[in-house]
């Protein structure tokens, strides 16, 4: 006999937005609050790409790469990124591996490779999902999908903050001009470019705090499930 109940799936809150715009922050932040499971799909891309290199593949052989995410020996404990059972959450903040992770994520292979252990972190109570493509291609039927956007000045001058807060020498006029690389390369892709879920919400964040930032994506949260409940296909699709 057919259940008449509704289908009430795990709520996602998809969170994108350009580099240095905060995402990972106030996505680690409210799923905090909320008790929610947290999804940082940029530390898969960098472990697959940390992966590619101790397992020597080459970052254009994209029918290996997609072979090697998918026997990948990967787990999340804690906070920790763990490789073959070694945990290597350090190593994959190195920027030579952020920019072999951005140059494997090009190949839709290894996106696809990617998708099914994206979406196992779909767990209750609920899943804030940090990256690309998630409120587009991962979890289209997120509760609320949230387009973090900032001045390209403002993001700017959080990294200098940010990298002269651990010692590290930083000039502006470099990390401007890098970023606004970084966007045009993001951007202009064929894979998974840099853009918002037609149904995501912008929230600018160049006059924002974190605080304020985290406060008004939980508020969102809050006022989604008060709204009736949205169709569903069965298969996570909204109807
Ligand atoms: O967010 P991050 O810097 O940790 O991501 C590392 C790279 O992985 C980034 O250059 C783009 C890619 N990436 C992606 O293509 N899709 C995602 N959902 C997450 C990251």
């Amino acid at each position: 006999m057919k259940s008449s109940r509704p289908f009430y799936p795990t709520p996602v809150i998809a969170i994108d937005g350009p580099t240095a715009s905060g995402k990972g922050t106030v996505a680690t932040l409210v799923a905090a609050h909320l008790g929610f499971h947290l999804l940082d799909s940029g530390a898969l891309y960098r472990l697959a790409a940390l992966a590619s290199v101790r397992y020597a593949i080459e970052p254009d052989d994209a029918d290996g790469l997609a072979k090697l995410v998918d026997d990948l020996h990967i787990t999340f404990r804690e906070g920790l990124a763990q490789l073959d059972g070694e945990d290597v959450s350090s190593e994959i903040r190195q920027e030579a591996v952020g920019n072999r992770a951005s140059v494997i994520a090009a190949h839709p292979q290894v996106r696809t490779a990617l998708v099914a252990r994206q979406r196992a972190f779909r767990k209750l109570p609920g899943l804030v999902a940090d990256g690309r493509d998630m409120g587009t291609v991962i979890f289209p039927d997120a509760v609320l999908k949230v387009f973090l956007t900032a001045s390209v000045e403002a993001r700017a001058a959080r990294r200098h903050k940010q990298l002269i807060q651990k010692g590290f020498s930083a000039n502006m006029d470099d990390l401007l001009r890098d970023l606004r690389e970084r966007d045009a390369r993001d951007s202009g892709r064929a894979a998974a470019p840099l853009k918002p879920a037609e149904d995501a919400m912008l929230l600018d964040t160049s006059a924002l705090s974190i605080d304020q930032a985290v406060d008004q994506v939980v508020q969102w949260y809050r006022e989604s499930q008060a709204k009736p409940l949205r169709h569903h296909d069965g298969q996570g699709k909204p109807v």
